[in-house]
């Protein structure tokens, strides 16, 4: 596929941060955040190939080899796959922290190929750039997991079910329901924090799980926000990682106490997210606010809607 005057010469995109497992959805369900996001800007030249010319923003510590960058993997795999007869260089203007677990990597990866995308004469489907951007994540964490990638693509509540063939479904999310997002100020390799996990479950804690996931995702389709409160419990995946969160149990605990419908890790960690009632948001905020700083812990916090759009690009010519 040859330059075309269809496709723009320089594109920017913005992908927004993401939620992922959701606790009961481990790598197959994620939600986006739109209080903060990357934005990639990606432009032709004429030498083939990918280069990374600059990281600006939250992060500037990420490798500028292609190879080595979750985003940098993601275009070199789109080249590869579309015989691309140019070259691509990117710029990263990171606005979300690096191991804070609201899927910075993910949102890299997702901007610069939607940004790619906005350059071509005939663009690919969301689904295409879905499995290219999969593989810059598979960079960051050592795993393909699509939890969220998917969301930062799509926009609001996204189950993924596969990897080889990916079927991406958005789930409606309650109008009257609110994400609270806490960002402890400090980092967690989502590499370190798969490595602990046991790679068995039980046969009991599997059994919870799996009618947590369905009870969860079928209240969120008939709006039952008691099965969503019923079933919006992480029990095989939170109990291993939430010695990693300083203060997790208490926090929890005092969100669940101001009315939170469920209160879990985001992703790998640090960050915890809630979800509540609107009426109930700010006093969860307030809560988890508290219990950490009883603990120690600085934080940033957000108060959110599920009206993302997903990845867009913001500028261009
Ligand atoms: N599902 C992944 C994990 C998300 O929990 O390891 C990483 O952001």
């Amino acid at each position: 596929m040859g330059p075309s005057p269809a496709g723009l010469g320089r594109a920017t995109a913005f992908a927004p941060a993401s939620v992922g497992n959701v606790a009961i959805g481990f790598d197959i369900l994620g939600f986006a955040v739109d209080a903060l996001g990357d934005r990639v800007t990606v432009a032709r030249r004429a030498a083939p190939g990918v280069t990374i010319s600059a990281i600006t923003g939250t992060s500037t510590d990420l490798p500028l080899e292609p190879e080595r960058n979750t985003a940098g993997r993601a275009l070199l795999a789109m080249g590869a796959s579309l015989a691309l007869d140019f070259g691509l260089d990117m710029r990263i203007e990171k606005g979300i922290p690096l191991g804070s677990g609201l899927g910075g990597s993910a949102a890299s990866a997702v901007g610069a190929v939607v940004a790619a995308n906005a350059l071509l004469a005939a663009p690919c489907s969301k689904l295409e750039l879905l499995k290219f951007a999969m593989e810059g994540e598979a960079v960051a964490s050592g795993s393909l997991h699509v939890d969220n990638i998917a969301p930062s693509l799509f926009g609001g509540l996204v189950l993924t079910v596969g990897i080889d063939h990916p079927r991406v479904k958005q789930i409606p999310v309650p109008p009257s329901v609110r994400a609270i997002i806490t960002h402890p100020h400090m980092f967690l390799s989502t590499k370190q924090a798969r490595a602990i996990l046991r790679r068995s479950v039980d046969l009991s804690d599997f059994v919870w799980q799996t009618a947590n996931l369905a009870g969860f995702i079928s209240g969120c389709y008939t709006n039952d926000l008691d099965m969503i409160r019923a079933s919006l419990e992480d029990v095989v995946i939170e109990p291993q990682r939430q010695a990693l969160i300083p203060g997790f149990a208490d926090v929890r605990r005092a969100a669940l106490d101001a009315g939170a419908l469920g209160c879990s890790i985001s992703g790998a960690g640090p960050a915890m997210f809630a979800w509540a009632l609107e009426s109930r948001a700010e006093a969860v905020r307030a809560a988890m606010q508290g219990e950490f700083a009883r603990h120690g812990v600085q934080i940033d916090d957000w108060i959110v809607e599920f009206a993302s759009l997903g990845a867009r690009v913001i500028g261009g010519e």
